[in-house]
């Protein structure tokens, strides 16, 4: 399975900013296959990090949520068909800000996801426990739930079109990355769940992303192991270098 590198932006970078990098990634980023990449800008600023960054081989842009109505009454909401009329590739959903802020339930999750499948986008599907469920040793339970919930119903056809990222929510943001070993152990039950949901010849063509402090420092001991096919990056993804050095971690590593 070839490795993807997912930047999630969050309400990040306007269009001097989405310039800005851009112009340090196309110097930076090598089109040579191995690794897949994705970038998911705010909205205002995808048409013009997409013209300022090319056609560049293996890199995509994707939307940070979609929702499953075509269109209609749905106050900031975006539409599975506006996003690939952007050129979107991808569509982020359930990320755990949109769970704990903005109340975002498996349900909505689900419907999103099976919308975005439907309508030829890759989903990128997120689960995570919070620092809480964590300490009370409920990651396993937590996770299996989020993804039946967030898969009910939802028919996957070609898994290389699903993603599912594993985003501890006490690793967002705080500098503290889950350790490659607990990374492992629960992408492990994500697929054993996922093969339950999907098939297990699915699952086991299923990238799993683990997101939650990762840098160029910590990527590559995530990367050996075997269950970890990538990352969803927030905070090390806004400097181009940083990125790129993820990007090609991912290259090197031996999937
Ligand atoms: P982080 O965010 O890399 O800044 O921890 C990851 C995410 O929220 O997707």
């Amino acid at each position: 399975m070839t490795p993807l590198f997912v930047a999630n932006w969050k309400m990040n970078k306007g269009l001097a900013e989405a310039r800005e990098f851009s112009s340090e990634f196309t110097a930076l980023f090598k089109s040579t296959g191995q690794v897949d990449a994705g970038i998911a800008p705010v909205l205002s600023s995808f048409q013009t990090l997409k013209e300022s960054l090319g056609e560049l081989d293996g890199l995509m842009l994707g939307g940070q949520n979609v929702h499953w109505e075509v269109n209609g009454a749905h106050t900031g909401e975006i539409s599975v068909g506006m996003l690939a009329e952007l050129g979107a590739k991808f569509a982020i959903i359930g990320h755990s800000e949109r769970r704990e802020f903005y109340g975002e339930t498996d349900e909505a999750v689900a419907k999103r996801t099976a919308a975005a499948l439907a309508g030829g986008l890759t989903a990128i599907v997120c689960v995570g426990e919070t620092q809480q469920q964590f300490e009370a040793k409920e990651t396993e339970k937590v996770v299996r739930d989020q993804l039946k919930g967030s898969l009910a119903k939802v028919e996957v056809k070609d898994p290389s079109s699903l993603v599912i990222a594993y985003e501890p929510v006490w690793a967002i943001g705080t500098g503290l990355a889950a350790t490659p070993e607990i990374a492992q152990n629960v992408h492990q039950l994500i697929r054993e769940e996922l093969a339950g949901i999907i098939g297990k010849d699915s699952a086991a063509k299923t990238r799993i992303l683990y997101g939650g402090s990762t840098k160029p420092e910590n990527i590559a001991e995530l990367m050996e192991k075997p269950d970890v096919n990538g990352a969803l990056v927030g905070g090390a993804s806004l400097k181009a270098e940083s990125f790129n050095s993820l990007i090609e971690a991912g290259r090197a590593a031996d999937k």
